[in-house]
């Protein structure tokens, strides 16, 4: 069964086709990093501009010459959470395509597609996850866990009370004067600095739950910057460099997010881990899990660069399963902006 599934929900226009929810027949993503670029951040108008501009050469392109839409079994789409500007583009043509080919429409969440690549992942290793998981999704918009009992069904067992990991990342990348987005950015100067040069803090990383904030490290940063302690007091330290600063942050938030993904698969009990999302593609983190999850005896999953940051493969993956449990929404679908983070669960 081939499914061609659509992602609009942020800054990537992106369509995949994937058969049988593992075979990644075609898959593009047009990034609008460049457009967004001045503004230091994603402008949701931008995107869904951006979105209405390329989405329909997107598709053009992820059926290429060799498929067409008469090959298509089902369409899905990402409904929720996202930029509703963004969101409703792909929503629209989903429901487009599936009303004027006559073929199944589904819906997904972008956060269970992010989950979603670590099973992907997997089969593409020739292995598979069919036992309980703890899957960390940590991006630009998002950083949650979850306890992954299949790949339908999930429970949110914690996330940050206030900014997203890579949220972090962009906003200490800009009061360094790096380039957007500011994961590469800090990964690429820290190359060059000493992590243990500054001491920045590393907010709830002893809690006995799984939440998170990154807050707290962003305002730590600054007030360095301005040569204060974190009470705000002047302290004049002796400002260290931009590498050091990066390398220092980095280990601070990688410290924090390694630590509670091994406590979650603990107190779980589980033996297998995932992170995923755009932070996934840090090379500290993925290095740090890895040597930390070998200690503690779980197999960790980390799926490849392109399948952590937003794309469309995951949807249409994850859409093959949903098909088959019978989930299939009607032409009234709705976009949803919605996401779990400011509200107590998630809808
Ligand atoms: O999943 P994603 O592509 O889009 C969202 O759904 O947000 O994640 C984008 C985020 C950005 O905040 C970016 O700075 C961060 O992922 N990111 C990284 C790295 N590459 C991307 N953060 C840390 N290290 C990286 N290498
Ligand atoms: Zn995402």
């Amino acid at each position: 069964m081939k499914i061609l599934g659509i992602e609009s929900s942020c800054d990537e226009t992106a369509v995949a086709i994937v058969e049988d929810g593992y075979k990644i027949l075609s898959s593009v993503v047009a990034s609008q990093i460049a457009e967004h670029k001045p503004f230091g951040g994603v402008v949701p108008e931008v995107a869904a501009r951006e979105h209405h501009k390329n989405l329909a050469h997107v598709l053009d392109e992820a059926l290429g010459k060799k498929f067409k839409l008469d090959d298509i079994d089902a369409f899905a789409v990402t409904q929720k959470p996202g930029l509703i500007g963004a969101l409703l583009i792909g929503v629209s043509a989903a429901k487009t395509l599936a009303w004027r080919m006559n073929k199944p429409l589904i819906a997904i969440d972008h956060i269970d597609g992010h989950i979603y690549s670590a099973y992907l992942q997997a089969k593409i290793e020739l292995s598979e996850i069919d036992v309980p998981m703890i899957a960390l999704v940590v991006s630009g918009g998002h950083t949650a866990m979850f306890y992954v009992k299949n790949v339908l069904e999930n429970e949110l067992i914690g996330k940050t009370r206030d900014d997203a990991a890579g949220e972090a990342f962009d906003k200490v990348a800009a009061m360094l004067r790096l380039e957007y987005p500011g994961g590469p950015s800090i990964q690429e100067s820290s190359k060059h600095g000493n992590p243990k040069s500054v001491r920045f803090p590393r907010s709830m990383i002893h809690d006995a739950d799984y939440n998170f904030s990154f807050s707290g490290i962003k305002t730590a940063v600054l007030y360095y910057l301005r040569g204060q302690d974190a009470k705000g007091k002047r302290n004049n330290p002796e400002i260290a460099s931009v590498p050091d600063i990066a390398a220092s942050f980095q280990q601070a938030v990688v410290d924090v997010l390694t630590a509670k993904l091994i406590k979650a698969a603990k107190d779980k009990g589980v033996k297998v881990a995932a992170i995923t999302g755009g932070v996934a593609a840090n090379k500290l983190l993925r290095e740090q899990a890895q040597a930390m999850a070998r200690n503690a005896g779980i197999r960790l999953v980390v799926p490849a660069l392109d399948l952590c940051t937003d794309n469309a493969a995951f949807i249409a993956g994850l859409a093959y399963h949903k098909f088959q449990a019978g989930l299939i929404s009607d032409l009234q679908l709705d976009a949803k902006p919605y996401t779990y983070i400011r509200q107590n669960k998630r809808q």
